[in-house]
């Protein structure tokens, strides 16, 4: 290969900027060229592409966003779409993509992958570290950690008002954000979509508080849990214990999405965006870099999207107790 595309898409994550400087900064260590693309996908089909040397990417390692810019591409779900992508690749003469960005630019990269002879990468840039084939993606530690600020300021309100707050955190279907939030801000009670909790726990976790006389509670509700979101799952509490306890809602929201990456993040998004081009030149093609127990990992892209990455049960059970 001589000539690599590098694009970021879906949903923007801290430590996506890292990512695409260690893949600038390594493929010119192997003598490749590299061209950005704009917008991920919408970007291809435009054929919006532009040279990127090690130059191009000093002075970003620090900052959040995206300097290619996502986007989530309606067109390129379409055979038509990904036809027009494959021959912005041709004009361009590029023979590898490395793409970063979570479950729907993976799923794009597999479809596009089978369809046109384009070897790919993937890097997981997504806050919501819900890909199999990786212990961390890129971004979910900088979202954390935001979490956790917010947590931790909501925290000194309810206490001096002696009430209840339920945190709504992201995440999409997964609860890995709200679980470490709840853990490390030492919230009473965390809902998810992979624990069957009930209305009836979530008040009971309120009223054996209440039972100490401790009136202020934290509670961390994962935006996808089965229960509902956190304004409905507020509103049930207050049905089942009407007046009971002084109830507020906090969506924490986009903010989880920026801001500079942790030192985590910037790891990670080194580490991977390293091993995507080392992968390629070894001729590794559809598959997503990962660090799994410290070491690189890659795993086929259809894993990645559909093997369940199983929540660890340790941890669920430990915030229970610790939360007692
Ligand atoms: O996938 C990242 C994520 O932030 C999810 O946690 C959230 O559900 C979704 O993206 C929000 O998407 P958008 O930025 O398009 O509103």
């Amino acid at each position: 290969i001589k000539r690599i595309a590098v694009f970021t898409s879906g949903g923007d994550a801290p430590g996506m900027n890292a990512a695409i400087r260690a893949v600038v900064r390594t493929a010119s260590f192997h003598d490749l060229h590299v061209y950005g693309i704009s917008r991920g996908y919408e970007g291809m089909i435009d054929g919006d592409f532009k040279r990127l040397e090690r130059k191009d990417v000093a002075n970003i390692i620090h900052r959040g966003g995206t300097v290619l810019k996502t986007a989530r591409s309606k067109r390129f779900m379409t055979p038509e779409g990904r036809k027009t992508a494959y021959e912005s690749l041709k004009a361009f003469d590029i023979d590898a993509c490395i793409a970063i960005g979570g479950n729907g630019t993976f799923t794009g990269a597999n479809i596009f992958a089978q369809e046109h002879p384009i070897p790919i990468i993937g890097l997981p840039g997504t806050i919501d570290n819900d890909l199999f084939g990786t212990d961390y993606t890129i971004g979910f530690d900088t979202a954390v950690n935001t979490a956790i600020d917010a947590v931790d300021k909501i925290r000194d309100t309810a206490d001096s008002h002696d009430r209840v707050f339920f945190v709504e955190v992201m995440g999409r279907h997964a609860g890995y954000i709200a679980l470490h939030t709840g853990i490390a801000s030492g919230a009473e009670s965390v809902v998810t979509p992979e624990i069957d909790t009930t209305i009836e726990d979530v008040v009971g976790v309120l009223q054996r508080s209440a039972k100490r006389k401790k009136l202020f509670s934290l509670i961390i509700v994962a935006e996808g849990s089965r229960l509902g979101n956190a304004n409905e799952i507020a509103a049930k509490v207050n049905e089942r214990l009407p007046g009971v306890f002084d109830i507020r809602v906090a969506v924490i929201g986009h903010l989880q999405r920026g801001g500079a990456p942790s030192h985590l993040d910037r790891m990670l998004a080194s580490r991977m965006g390293h091993a995507a081009v080392e992968g390629l030149v070894e001729g590794k093609a559809d598959v997503m870099a990962g660090i799994v127990n410290d070491e690189i990992v890659y795993t086929p892209f259809y894993d990645a999207i559909f093997t369940e990455k199983t929540i660890n049960n340790q941890l669920i059970k430990m915030a229970g107790i610790l939360a007692m």
